[in-house]
């Protein structure tokens, strides 16, 4: 058989990763297929003006989670309506009330846009489920913090009206790359009462998803893979302008070399100069092999000078999470997919000990790291080819850059192996998530 590195196959490969990317279409996650942000509007009661509204955010993303400064809500009204009240939450801005005499609305804006308020909000401002500073957990790592509600009071409608259903909904989360669909009447939520023992139905449910894409997002790769072992000196850094560079520079990034940033500095994210230019590299060391057990120890460092990163979670896929594994210093789960080969396993800080990433400063890194304890399944688990080190890592739902397989450390002698039809699978598998999630 032709060895892969052949140019011919050189060829292909670079052939197929310029097919595989899918930068301008809708691409779709394989590894959480039905994540989605679900907005709710059920309609509590009627009021001679307008309505009560409940409106709920469910966070349905396994690995995606809102972040510090929060969720933004926008929409655009169909009539003339106004917001009496808030509570759990307030419009940003109140707009023009000034034909409003007797009583003041909360927000008279034709587009009212709605932020969270602090965990510190008042008795009085708060609703049953609120206040957590626009922050939304990912479904996986916390179901019980990926959702929020707040009510609205809408009035200036006229008499007797069944309400009209707000459009063009907007989701910021904090930023760009959301899109929501327009809401639409579904089956009235119902919630239990009396411990169980009678179900209560709202007047009238309105419903809207909102999807994540990359592409929208503008993001540019936030992260990337380096890796090791205990059998090969060699250290497989990051693929060079895995984030950015200087050379061809299509989004050109600024970076420092020693720490010290300069009095004049604008404002922005700044990292340390490195060949990624990446502000996060994830790193997958094969610590030990032991009869039963192998060792793996993955660290996460921030080269980001003004970054800390809160309630991050790591996503890696590999086969050899389909055994238990001990997991020291993070908490993790499994996540249940679907028509994806290899297991995949979510990964988040420990409370009070390490759920924040810190900036890096002048001497050091921000970083943390956990060993993982896994156990051997004798069918399958080899050092040959770069078996053991990982075929996807994610950081907060961003795909990282993983270095091409062929620049992994082999075991010593192993380099016929790149003949193997292992090696093919690898990078057939690396090829797919490039195509599903490209950038
Ligand atoms: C949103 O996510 C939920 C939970 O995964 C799922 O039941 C629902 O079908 C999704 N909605 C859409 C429109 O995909
Ligand atoms: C505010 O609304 C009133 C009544 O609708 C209108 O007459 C006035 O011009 C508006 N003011 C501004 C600054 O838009
Ligand atoms: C909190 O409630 C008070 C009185 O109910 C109201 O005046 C105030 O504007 C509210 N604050 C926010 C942030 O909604
Ligand atoms: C939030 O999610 C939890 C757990 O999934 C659920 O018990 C709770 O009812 C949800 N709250 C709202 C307001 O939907
Ligand atoms: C909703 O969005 C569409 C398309 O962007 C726009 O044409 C329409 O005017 C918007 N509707 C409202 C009420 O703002
Ligand atoms: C990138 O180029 C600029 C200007 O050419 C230079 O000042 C900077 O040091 C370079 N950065 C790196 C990481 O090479
Ligand atoms: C990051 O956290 C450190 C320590 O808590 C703090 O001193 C620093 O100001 C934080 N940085 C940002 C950008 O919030
Ligand atoms: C590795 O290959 C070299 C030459 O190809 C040979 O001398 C050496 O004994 C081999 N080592 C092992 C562990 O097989």
């Amino acid at each position: 058989m032709e060895s892969i590195t052949s140019p011919r196959w050189r060829y292909l490969l670079i052939l197929l990763l310029l097919i595989g990317t899918c930068r301008f279409s809708d691409c779709y996650d394989p590894l959480d297929p039905n994540g989605n942000i679900t907005v709710t509007f059920d309609i509590l009661k009627y009021a001679p003006d307008g309505y009560v509204a409940r409106v709920t955010i469910q966070n349905y993303y396994q690995y995606r989670h809102i972040e510090k400064p929060g969720w933004k809500l926008g929409w655009a009204w169909t009539r003339n309506e106004v917001i009496w009240s808030m509570s759990g939450a307030f419009a940003i801005q109140q707009g023009n009330c000034s034909s409003f005499k007797d009583q003041v609305p909360h927000s008279c804006k034709k587009d009212p846009v709605i932020a969270d308020l602090m965990p510190d909000a008042l008795p009085q401002n708060r609703s049953n489920s609120c206040c957590h500073g626009g922050i939304l957990a990912a479904y996986a790592a916390h179901p019980s913090l990926s959702n929020t509600s707040f009510e609205v009071t809408v009035g200036n409608l006229e008499q007797n009206t069944p309400g009209y259903k707000p459009l063009n909904l907007s989701l910021m989360a904090p930023g760009p790359g959301y899109t929501c669909d327009q809401l639409m009447d579904t089956i009235p939520t119902v919630s239990s009462v009396i411990g169980g023992r009678r179900e209560e139905q709202v007047l009238r449910t309105w419903k809207s998803t909102c999807t994540y894409s990359s592409y929208l997002a503008n993001k540019t790769p936030v992260c990337c893979v380096s890796l090791s072992s205990f059998y090969n000196p060699k250290v497989t850094s990051c693929p060079s302008c895995s984030c950015g560079c200087n050379v061809s520079d299509r989004l050109p990034k600024s970076c420092i070399r020693d720490g010290s940033i300069p009095s004049d500095f604008p404002d922005v994210d700044i990292v340390r100069c490195t060949d990624h230019m990446c502000p996060l590299r994830i790193h997958w060391h094969i610590k030990n092999n032991y009869m039963d057990h192998w060792r793996v120890k993955l660290t996460v460092s921030n080269y980001n000078y003004r970054k800390n990163y809160s309630d991050w979670n790591i996503l890696v896929q590999h086969p050899g999470f389909g055994r238990p594994a001990s997991v020291y210093s993070f908490d993790s789960t499994m996540l249940p997919v679907i028509g994806v080969p290899e297991e995949v396993a979510l990964f988040w800080g420990k409370p009070f000990y390490n759920t924040e990433i810190l900036q890096a400063d002048k001497d050091q890194l921000g970083s943390v790291t956990s060993e993982i304890l896994l156990r051997k399944d004798s069918e399958s688990f080899t050092l040959n080819s770069g078996w053991a080190f990982p075929r996807t890592i994610y950081f907060n739902g961003e795909i990282c850059q993983m270095p091409l397989p062929d620049t992994f450390p082999m075991l010593p002698n192993d380099s016929h192996a790149l003949h193997s039809q292992f090696l093919l699978h690898l990078i057939a598998v690396y090829l797919t998530y490039r195509t599903f999630v490209g950038f």
